[in-house]
């Protein structure tokens, strides 16, 4: 169901080629098994959660001239995700991942290609600008140049929302920080943020108390299979995440950012918008795919209600372990 609402998400699509041996790696030879090629990318992964949620959706990510776009822009118009806003700069290769996996199924050797992020610089994303701020809201995530998130958080005007992508890029994300409605980074993103360890309740909480001195009107530390540690300038919850059937990981964090971010736009306050993250990280847990084909608002709403403490009518609140 749509919802009228319309949101641009600025970062990276990337097109993943896995390869899982039948058998022990043999190195310097070729080993029979499964290539397997998939579209992600944290910006790409975001947007699709955030169209299946009935959010207008447009993707701001650059792509090449090569195969690898095609693709991307054919599994955006799948996922219902408008890819009009994508900058396509001629010659240059698309944002790629080639992985080796052993028979666990671990990634044992990869080679990244995201240099095509280099090319989203202030100027290229100067000419969006007006289309970001037709939006309800705008959704960065840190493959971005550090220059371009300060760009973008100076000029753009919707409520500004990142994800933190991993510890080597979360601070890029820092002179947004005093624009930004929420931030989502993880426990290794949060102490590259704020320079504090992370690895228990207390320093999760001071850490997302941290996140809000330092600008952020909100934060959103997720821990995992732990839960999610929320911080705004009134208040500090951890919130613990009810278990799951695992699947597969993979993508869990920003179906978090996608439903923390959908949630704000209906109307729910920050906590509330946590709960709904980790109502939709559970849908991505337990699906095969990066992004659940059973995301939906209905879906996130109902997992929402489950995880409501019925004797209170308030949220479950745990220890970390
Ligand atoms: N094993 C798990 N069991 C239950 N919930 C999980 C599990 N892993 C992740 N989650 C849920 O997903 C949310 C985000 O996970 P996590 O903290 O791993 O984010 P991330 O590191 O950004 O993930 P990603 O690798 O997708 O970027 C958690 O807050 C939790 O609600
Ligand atoms: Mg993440």
């Amino acid at each position: 169901m749509q919802t009228g609402l319309r949101c641009a998400v600025v970062g990276a699509a990337n097109i993943d080629i896995g390869g899982f041996p039948h058998g022990r790696i043999a190195l310097q030879d070729s080993n029979p098994g499964r290539v397997i090629l998939s579209a992600g990318g944290v910006g790409r992964n975001i947007a699709c959660n955030l169209a299946r949620l009935g959010i207008e959706t447009h993707l701001v990510a650059p792509l090449g001239t090569d195969a690898f776009a095609g693709i991307v822009r054919a599994d955006c118009a799948g996922a219902g995700v408008d890819t009009g806003l994508c900058f396509t700069f001629p010659g240059a290769a698309s944002s790629s991942y080639l992985f080796i996996a052993d028979l666990g199924g671990d990634m044992q050797l990869a080679v990244n290609d995201m240099d095509i992020c280099l090319r989203m610089t202030p100027e290229a994303l100067a000419e969006r600008l007006d289309a970001l701020n037709g939006m309800d809201a705008v959704v960065l995530d840190a493959n971005l140049p550090q220059e371009t998130v300060a760009f973008l958080a100076e000029r753009v005007r919707p409520p500004l929302f990142a994800d933190a992508v991993s510890a080597a890029k979360a601070r890029r994300l820092l002179p947004a920080l005093p624009r930004l409605h929420a931030i989502k980074p993880n426990a290794l993103e949060a102490e590259a943020l704020t320079g504090l360890p992370v690895y228990d309740r207390p320093t999760a909480e001071a850490a997302a108390l941290r996140l809000v001195e330092m600008g952020a009107r909100g934060a959103c530390i997720t821990l995992g299979e732990r839960g999610v540690c929320c911080a705004d300038r009134d208040e500090v919850r951890f919130m613990a995440a009810t278990p799951v059937q695992m699947t597969n990981a993979t993508g869990a964090g920003d179906a978090f950012t996608a439903a923390m971010v959908w949630a704000r736009l209906r109307g729910m306050d920050l906590f509330a918008s946590a709960r709904a993250g980790m109502a939709a990280a559970a849908l991505t847990v337990e699906a095969e795919e990066t992004v659940s084909p059973l995301m939906t608002e209905a879906a996130v709403r109902r997992r929402m209600g489950e995880n409501t403490d019925k004797t209170t009518g308030g949220y479950r609140h745990e220890q970390l372990s």
